[in-house]
């Protein structure tokens, strides 16, 4: 029976392998999950362990926060010991941050074939710290799950088109999964009026403090509410912290965030995985970015790129356009099931 090396570090990488366990299970596959210790808050780690039932690391490498290249090395240096110990037959690693390319590249180097989850993905802005991870763990990976088409036309322009499957977003499954228990969950908010849901926690964004603190002094003057869990990058830049329509909270649950998405009337966020959530539930979204990776949100109707336009994001805010058309672009909630089947015949 072959054996699967999965690395986690960074939250989103946390959620989509919660999407991704109870398939790898049931495909009765034999894998060791190894946390890079990238993120190492319990907001943005443990916590959801617990609440997605994820099984608790085989290894954790303690990486923590340093420059892009201490990161990276560090869970490198980590990783290569752990391969050497356990000698899988595959590496796996999810979506973009560091803890992909440290494990793309120290798998490839230990001659283990490489497999990427949520491969093709492209914003085409190579100063997103982002891109270069996806483009260079795609270039080394031996098998590629595309979440969507355009995934997959994107590997082809860079001549990558053998062991490439468009298997869906493990986001959507899992959105679908918790999506019924949405209507079981109640939070009480401190106000009764409508409110718009906030994340921010990009490079490109939290580089220049005053962006943040405009952005939020801007927003407050609008005197419309704002649920605002605050990632703890963005969080250290804050000038201040009580408002009295903005509503600071820490990292919350993924339910919650779910619960917030559907129950505001629209979204701001840089996030990768907020933005899709908002499309998931058919709710408009301000991008605050440039570009976006997840460009069917945008031609589909239900996203707006604003960058760090704050006039711009005010605009929108107050006078939300009607929505788009959705479409199951994303797949069909049933990424996690196709890459346990294919990764089971391997
Ligand atoms: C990382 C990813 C980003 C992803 C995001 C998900 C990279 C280059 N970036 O960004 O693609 O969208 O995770 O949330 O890999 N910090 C804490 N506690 C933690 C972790 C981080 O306080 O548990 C603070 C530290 O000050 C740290 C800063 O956040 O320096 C940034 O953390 P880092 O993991 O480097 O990048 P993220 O912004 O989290
Ligand atoms: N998320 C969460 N709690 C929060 C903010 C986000 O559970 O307070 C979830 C969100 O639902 C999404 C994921 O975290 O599934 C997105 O992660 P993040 O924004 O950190 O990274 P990105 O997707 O941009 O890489």
């Amino acid at each position: 029976m072959k054996k699967f090396l999965f690395l986690v570090g960074a939250r989103p990488q946390i959620i989509k392998f919660a999407a991704l366990q109870p398939h790898l299970k049931y495909a009765d596959l034999s894998f060791i999950l190894v946390h890079s210790g990238q993120h190492y808050d319990p907001e943005l780690s443990e916590n959801f362990f617990h609440e997605l039932d994820i099984k608790s690391p085989d290894y954790n490498l303690d990486a923590g926060s340093s420059s892009h290249a201490q990161q990276t090395a560090s869970i490198m240096v980590s990783l290569e010991k752990v391969v050497e110990n356990v000698k899988p037959d595959y590496g796996v690693v999810f979506g973009d941050t560091n803890t992909t390319l440290a494990g793309a590249l120290v798998f490839s180097k230990m001659g283990i074939p490489l497999v990427h989850i949520e491969a093709g993905l492209r914003s085409f802005n190579r100063k997103m710290p982002e891109e270069i991870n996806r483009i260079v763990t795609d270039r080394l990976s031996h098998i590629l799950f595309a979440p969507s088409e355009r995934a997959r036309e994107n590997l082809s322009k860079e001549g990558i088109n053998q062991n490439v499957y468009v298997t869906g977003d493990l986001h959507y499954d899992l959105f679908r999964l918790m999506e019924k228990h949405l209507n079981e969950t109640h939070i009480e908010l401190p106000f009764t009026d409508r409110f718009a849901f906030l994340t921010l926690h990009r490079e490109e964004n939290t580089k220049n403090p005053d962006f943040v603190n405009t952005l939020l002094y801007e927003l407050e003057k609008t005197n419309t509410h704002v649920i605002f869990p605050c990632h703890p990058r963005t969080y250290s830049l804050l000038k201040n912290r009580e408002f009295k329509y903005i509503h600071i909270l820490p990292p919350v649950s993924y339910i919650k965030t779910l619960w917030y998405i559907k129950n505001s009337f629209i979204v701001i966020t840089d996030s990768g995985g907020v933005q899709k959530e908002a499309f998931y539930l058919k709710k408009p979204v301000i991008i605050a970015r440039s570009e976006t990776e997840w460009i069917e949100i945008v031609e589909l109707g239900y996203g707006k790129l604003v960058g760090k336009d704050i006039n711009k994001t005010i605009e929108l805010m107050q006078n939300p356009w009607s929505k788009g058309t959705f479409q199951e672009v994303y797949g069909d909630g049933k990424a996690g099931e196709k890459i346990a089947s294919i990764l089971s015949k391997l």
